[in-house]
């Protein structure tokens, strides 16, 4: 089959989260099943960097119209990489920018154009480079893809018999614009309607999504049942269950040639778990980069890399925090987002410099440091769709403390030391004394030198490869194919 992905992130062009690295990495396995997978992009400032020379274009200029303007787009041909072909839409005017979505400010005023734009281009470019069996779109951004489609394109004879699958990565975000954007985007007045994009008399992209789509995915199968319910369903909770018949929750899978301690190029020594030797360089190596070099053999390492977003429940990291680090551990931590959590995490290491570092930004060479480096890592999220790192930390060794939610729950299982049996700790009701109550549990263990390394084999042994989830991708193409047939 043929398939088009549209995305506002992929790996390694443009990446803020975990969409980037499941964009990137689906892509090509689909490619190994036999598809052709195309990937369009925004073509962002930073994409730009890595195209190397002036940038080839396979198409020079495609109308899109707004209201009372016309911009006009050009298609970049990104190449091919390991058989994904990758386009990205240009348009300076929205795209050449620092940022994917806004600065510290806020968000960019212009989102709803930007990538309400990008929908039309990779339709309009499409018609004219190939027309896919299936769109394959991710998230409020691309979400429009499938709106459009149904509603103003739904007589084109190129793209009528086109199947949509739509994923949601995380439902917390969902592209919520005034209600003008239905003229904004030249689309009709009559979608904006309860029962299609109409949300809280706004303009909201993912439902419209959720609505238009033949088929919906989310990326864990407990964050699809999660979302049919008013507690994790960010208000979509309603819609979801209406087309709770063509939602499937497929686990992400992770990318072993980028995360995998025996041929990880970022670490001071390379480890599996035949030869756990040089994990030791490696903490030491993540001591070292973090100033916590005085730390002692016996003290564990608690690891966080993360988007500081009130999703991923650092409020209550916040609420032990005093009594944690008056533990026998050092923690460091990675990551940057919101100024409170920044803040407070500044703030930790600032009065407790013997054993919390913290550095506030994106690295991707220390985030594979501390997954090497840590023996805890710790993911308290309130929700989170699937999580990426708590399967990274199991391949490296690194033992998980999460809350039992969406995707960590579905990969997490929680040690029995009778029975050696789990790879990590989980904690279900969200509030402070069970997360740390989870962590003295992992601290307890830790002492065990024997049987925490029986806890660690345990996880290196899982394997979360995207060769299971890209057959139950290919799948759900298939179905979606076949119903609009
Ligand atoms: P989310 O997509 O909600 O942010 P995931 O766990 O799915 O959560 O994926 C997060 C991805 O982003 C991981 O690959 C993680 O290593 C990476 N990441 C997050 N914050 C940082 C950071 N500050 N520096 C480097 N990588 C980061
Ligand atoms: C989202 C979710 C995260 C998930 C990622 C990739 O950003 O927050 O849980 O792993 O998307 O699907």
């Amino acid at each position: 089959m043929q398939i088009v992905f549209a995305a506002s992130e992929c790996v390694p062009f443009a990446k803020t989260g975990g969409l980037a690295d499941v964009v990137g990495a689906l892509a090509p396995e689909m490619v190994k099943l036999g598809h052709e997978v195309t990937v369009y992009l925004p073509f962002y400032a930073r994409v730009r960097r890595h195209i190397e020379g002036e940038p080839q274009f396979a198409a020079r200029s495609i109308t899109i119209p707004f209201q009372s303007y016309n911009r006009f787009v050009g298609i970049v041909d990104g190449g091919k990489r390991d058989g994904v072909r990758y386009y990205f839409v240009d348009c300076p005017e929205l795209f050449d920018r620092q940022e994917l979505y806004g600065t510290r400010t806020g968000d960019y005023p212009d989102n709803s154009e930007r990538f309400g734009l990008f929908c039309r281009a990779v339709l309009e470019s499409c018609k004219l480079l190939g027309v896919p069996d299936v769109f394959h779109i991710h998230d409020w951004q691309a979400a429009p893809i499938a709106i459009y489609l149904r509603t103003v394109y739904a007589s084109d004879p190129a793209l009528k018999s086109a199947a949509v699958v739509i994923t949601i990565h995380n439902a917390g975000y969902q592209g919520s614009f005034p209600p003008t954007t239905t003229e904004q985007l030249l689309l009709p007045w009559d979608i904006f309607t309860m029962d299609k994009v109409e949300q809280f008399d706004h303009f909201n992209f993912l439902k419209g999504g959720l609505v238009y789509s033949d088929i919906l995915t989310t990326v864990s199968k407990k964050y699809a049942e999660e979302i049919q319910t008013p507690e994790f369903g960010e208000q979509l909770d309603t819609v979801l269950r209406a087309r709770a018949a063509d939602l499937r929750g497929i686990l992400n899978g992770v990318d072993y040639d980028k995360w995998d301690p025996s041929t990880d190029g970022n670490l001071a020594a390379h480890y599996s778990a035949d030869d756990l030797t040089g994990k030791l360089s490696c903490r030491t190596d993540l001591l070292h980069a973090f100033g916590l070099e005085k730390i002692e053999d016996t003290s564990p390492v608690i690891g966080i890399v993360s988007r500081f977003a009130t999703q991923k429940g650092f409020d209550l990291v916040q609420q032990i925090a005093g009594q944690l680090s008056d533990r026998d551990v050092a923690v460091v931590v990675l990551g940057s987002g919101e100024p409170i959590y920044e803040k407070f995490f500044r703030d930790w290491a600032f009065w407790h410099q013997g054993n919390v570092a913290v550095q506030i930004r994106y690295d991707d060479a220390l985030a594979h440091k501390i997954e090497a480096g840590s023996d805890i890592f710790l993911m308290p999220s309130r929700y989170e769709p699937c999580g990426l790192n708590q399967i990274y930390s199991l391949k490296y060794g690194t033992v998980p403390v999460v809350r039992a939610t969406g995707g960590l729950d579905d990969t997490i299982e929680e040690w029995n030391p009778e029975r050696g049996t789990g790879t990590g700790f989980k904690f279900s009701v969200y509030e402070a004394p069970e997360l740390l109550a989870a962590i003295d549990r992992a601290l307890e263990a830790f002492k065990n030198r024997k049987s925490w390394q029986r806890l660690m084999l345990n996880g290196m042994a899982r394997n979360y490869s995207w060769k299971q989830p890209a057959r139950e991708y290919a799948a759900v193409y298939q179905e979606a194919a076949n119903r609009r047939a």
